[in-house]
């Protein structure tokens, strides 16, 4: 059980069904938020202080719809954790246009749209917006050119909205580095292995530990942080193995 941080908020957070954005619903929920946990499909059932929706967070209609329902079901809105993602690995020259389009839509546009839909209830409420970006922001990993494109953007996005609707709203970035996801459910042991060995932590981040900076972020414990990006990487970018 949580110390209440999030005691009478209502938050959004998408990408809500796995990894990363279901251990933040998790956490939310056990520091008394109501949550509105945005995916693609098929969630949980409903329950008093958990409303599901499906829908594509790259989809300007999505967001008026979580907006309307934010506004309708609870009447405020105080928190706003960006977070879905996708992703195809193939270096530049190999990737599509159309893939390279559809990153740049789910990991950076949708939160412009997100803020867009939602900065207006967030005002009134002097909330606070979350954005999860990654590693990839700063580090070149080979085979991720519009990832690393996109969650670099986020970056700056959540500069430029902390500065652009301060005071009443905080935003602040998360850079998670390897956390142990249904994302890298595809991925072999031996580069599991080494991501992990590439940490000063030497292991695997778990998503429960990203959701308790998310919530920090989204919190009045952070009351005086804003604008600002912050790594969640149990050391990975701070540790380079060389001679
Ligand atoms: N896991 C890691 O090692 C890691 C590292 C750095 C950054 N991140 C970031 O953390 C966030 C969460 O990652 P995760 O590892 O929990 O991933 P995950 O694959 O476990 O979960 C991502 C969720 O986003 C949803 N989603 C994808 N596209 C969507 C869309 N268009 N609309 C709505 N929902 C959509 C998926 O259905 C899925 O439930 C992402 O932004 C990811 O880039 C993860």
């Amino acid at each position: 059980m949580g110390r209440g941080l999030l005691s009478g908020k209502v938050a959004v957070v998408t990408g809500a069904a796995s990894g990363i954005g279901a251990a933040v619903v998790e956490r939310f929920l056990s520091e008394g938020a109501r949550v509105i946990a945005v995916d693609l499909a098929g969630q949980g059932p409903d329950r008093p202080d958990l409303l599901a929706i499906s829908g594509d967070v790259a989809d300007a209609e999505t967001w008026q719809r979580i907006a309307d329902t934010a506004r309708a079901e609870f009447g405020r809105l105080d928190v706003l954790h960006s977070n879905a993602s996708t992703v195809v690995r193939a270096p530049a020259h190999e990737l599509t246009e159309r893939d390279w389009d559809r990153q740049l839509s789910v990991n950076l546009t949708a939160a412009y749209l997100g803020a867009r839909a939602c900065v207006g209830l967030l005002r009134e409420s002097r909330g606070a917006i979350v954005l999860t970006s990654s590693v990839h922001a700063l580090v070149g990993i080979p085979r991720h050119p519009a990832y690393a494109a996109a969650k670099g953007g986020l970056v700056s996005l959540g500069r430029q909205l902390a500065v652009e609707y301060g005071p009443e709203v905080r935003v602040n970035t998360v850079l998670p580095g390897p956390v142990l996801t249904p994302a890298w459910d595809g991925i072999g042991e031996e580069d599991r292995r080494r991501s992990a060995e590439a940490t000063a932590a030497a292991r695997f981040g778990r998503p429960e530990e990203v959701a308790a900076v998310v919530t920090f972020l989204a919190c009045a414990e952070s009351s005086y942080v804003t604008g600002a990006s912050l790594l969640v990487d149990g050391g990975w970018t701070a540790m380079k193995d060389s001679a």
